[in-house]
């Protein structure tokens, strides 16, 4: 492949299961920049919070859809969601925005506005890019293509220890319930579900370390 063609790395697969940090692992390694698409969809809900508006009606939210204004910049190779023009990085990760965000991802107007953004950010530099639908819908012909996963069992102590870092004690089994229910959204709604592309290779990174990850990832990408 040129060296000095644009391309793009799809990755796909479930809640917790660690694409981002291989994804901004990989990222640095090839001098890239890393689009991490779910944080279109939380800085989306952030909007609906504000607005009062709840995440699953779809009729209040498809009436005030051009009223939330998100974009994106990169600062130094990092990410920054902006909503109304005000960066909101540290208000996305909350529980209650997780699951504003995984319920107002079914609605296929607020995807199609989500896809058109990661579109334009991805059109002139490349990115690797991970979501739930980037392999499948939003670059289809992507020439690298990923599906990372894990058990749900390993995917909640993952996320009970990164919840730990910041000194907040879970409970695993309700953690575990909370990313069964986000898989059951994600894998079940009508437009663009999250499904492995036939022409994906498929990472189960339940017995991986994070590193044996990143290497298996980059093994694949011919430059
Ligand atoms: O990856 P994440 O947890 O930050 O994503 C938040 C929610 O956004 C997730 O529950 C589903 C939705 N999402 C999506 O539907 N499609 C994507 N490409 C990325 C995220």
């Amino acid at each position: 492949m040129d060296k000095n063609k644009l391309y793009i790395i799809a990755v796909d697969g479930p809640a917790g299961a660690g694409k981002s940090t291989v994804c901004s692992d990989v990222a640095k390694k090839l001098g890239i920049l890393h689009l991490d698409t779910g944080a279109t969809y939380r800085t989306f809900a952030l909007g609906l919070i504000k607005k009062g508006i709840d995440a699953s009606d779809s009729d209040a939210i498809k009436n005030i859809l051009n009223d939330i204004n998100i974009s994106i910049e990169f600062e130094n190779n990092t990410q920054i969601m902006y909503l109304d023009g005000v960066n909101v990085n540290g208000m996305i990760r909350t529980n209650e925005v997780s699951a504003a965000a995984s319920a107002c991802a079914v609605i296929p107007e607020v995807r199609l506005k989500m896809v058109d953004l990661q579109r334009q950010t991805a059109q002139k530099i490349s990115m690797i890019v991970d979501g739930r639908d980037i392999c499948t819908y939003v670059f289809p012909d992507a020439p690298y293509k990923f599906y990372i996963t894990a058990d749900v069992s390993e995917r909640a102590k993952r996320r009970a220890a990164q919840l730990a870092e910041k000194g907040i004690v879970s409970d695993i089994e309700q953690l575990e319930k909370e990313i069964a229910a986000r898989d059951h959204n994600d894998m079940n709604r009508k437009m663009a579900p999250l499904r492995i592309a036939d022409d994906a290779v498929l990472i189960d990174t339940t017995h991986m370390t994070q590193k044996e990850v990143v290497d298996k990832v980059l093994s694949y990408i011919k430059l």
